[in-house]
């Protein structure tokens, strides 16, 4: 089956940040495995996930994300079931832990030693597996003192629970400090960042992901196609029909924050952006989704993008993202001019004021 796959649109390798782990430049996101704790649709059963993550694999996909909390402990298990039948050391998993998996125990959330070292422990036993590539938090903390936080992470990582790890979800100056209080305790370091970003979404390119540059850090973008919007499937002023999108178009709570709303999405900037893709989309003769994608992993600060799919053609046409073609810099430009958010004060008189003071010897540049 694998020699079906021409080499040359098989996923390419990438470092993770500047640590010396390699994983495939798409990275397979695992929210969609398992019936969902959210009502969510299209969630798929563990045979239809299997099937994904066979054919992810046969492409040249290493690189698995999951969390503690995705389905309260399903898409984790769905992944070991497939983990056991497969040579462990092929793949790089990667999980997360914050939330809670169990609202009646006020231990079961948030960073804290106790809630960290119990939810590896269930994580590891979910996962089929006596490792975890990269063990992420999956958002800031405020109530837990940062030093228990990376204390614990760097305890698990030398107990050989844990290779490495990484954060999600937080500011510059909070990314700054994990990666400033890993270096004062000789702790392992932070190499990768998993947050939001897309054509959508590029608000972190401000101040987060300088800090990703500065310090080595490899971006990892979640919601690449901010839930399906980004493929071309919704036009202009017309709600969504179909899928996750539809779903959530009313819906407010919290909770979806994953899944945009419809008052989220009907901006104009966003279908500035999204036309501004199919317009290259169509020239190029590829898809929207794969135009979106490739515009992230064009990026000098991302590693790896978390692609996300609920049927085989979706991880297909995604997949198709990865490899053996590039878009010109002209087009990087066009779509980077597009999907240009509002740069907020201070950023924006900062930038402005020093279009002029290029020097090469102290380049920061922008992302
Ligand atoms: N760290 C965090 O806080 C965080 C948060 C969210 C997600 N994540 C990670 O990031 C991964 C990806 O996020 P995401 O699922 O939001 O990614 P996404 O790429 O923005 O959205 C994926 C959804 O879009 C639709 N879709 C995907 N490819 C398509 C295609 N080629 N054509 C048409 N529709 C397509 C599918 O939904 P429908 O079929 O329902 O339309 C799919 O489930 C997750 O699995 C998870 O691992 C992390």
């Amino acid at each position: 089956m694998a020699s079906e796959i021409p080499e040359e649109s098989k996923c390419q390798n990438v470092y993770l940040g500047k640590s010396g782990l390699r994983v495939s430049n798409i990275c397979l996101g695992t929210l969609t495995f398992g019936e969902s704790n959210m009502g969510q649709p299209g969630q798929l059963d563990e045979a239809g996930s299997h099937a994904l993550l066979n054919r992810f694999s046969e492409r040249g996909g290493n690189f698995i994300d999951t969390a503690n909390v995705y389905g309260r402990g399903r898409s984790e298990r769905i992944i070991g079931s497939w983990l056991a039948s497969q040579q462990r050391d092929r793949f790089v998993i990667a999980t997360k832990v914050f939330f809670p998996m169990d609202r009646s125990n006020p231990n079961s959330m948030g960073l804290g030693r106790r809630h960290i070292m119990d939810s590896v422990e269930q994580s590891l036993k979910r996962l089929k597996t006596d490792y975890i590539d990269l063990l992420q938090t999956h958002v800031w903390d405020d109530a837990t003192p940062l030093e228990e936080t990376l204390m614990t992470m760097n305890d698990l990582v030398r107990s050989g629970k844990v290779r490495y790890v990484g954060a999600s979800n937080v500011t510059g100056w909070q990314l700054q400090r994990i990666v400033e209080l890993n270096k004062q305790m000789g702790f392992n370091a932070c190499i990768s960042l998993q947050q939001q970003y897309s054509l959508v979404c590029r608000e972190s390119e401000q101040d987060t992901f300088q800090a990703c540059k500065l310090n080595g850090v490899g971006v990892l973008p979640w919601s690449p196609l901010k839930g399906g919007f980004l493929t071309g499937k919704v036009r202009r002023g017309q709600k969504p029909q179909e899928g996750r999108l539809a779903w959530s178009a009313d819906d407010d709570t919290l909770e979806l924050q994953s899944a945009p709303t419809w008052a989220q999405l009907n901006k104009t900037t966003n279908w500035t952006a999204l036309e501004a893709a199919e317009k290259i989309a169509k020239a190029k003769g590829k898809s929207v989704a794969q135009v979106s994608l490739r515009w992230l992993l064009q990026k000098s600060v991302v590693s790896s993008v978390i692609i996300g799919a609920t049927k085989m053609h979706q991880l297909d046409d995604n997949m198709d993202a990865s490899n053996g073609w590039t878009l010109s810099e002209e087009e990087m430009r066009q779509l980077d001019e597009a999907s240009q958010p509002e740069i907020p004060y201070p950023y924006e008189l900062i930038r402005r004021l020093n279009v002029r003071r290029n020097n090469p010897w102290n380049a920061t540049g922008y992302v």
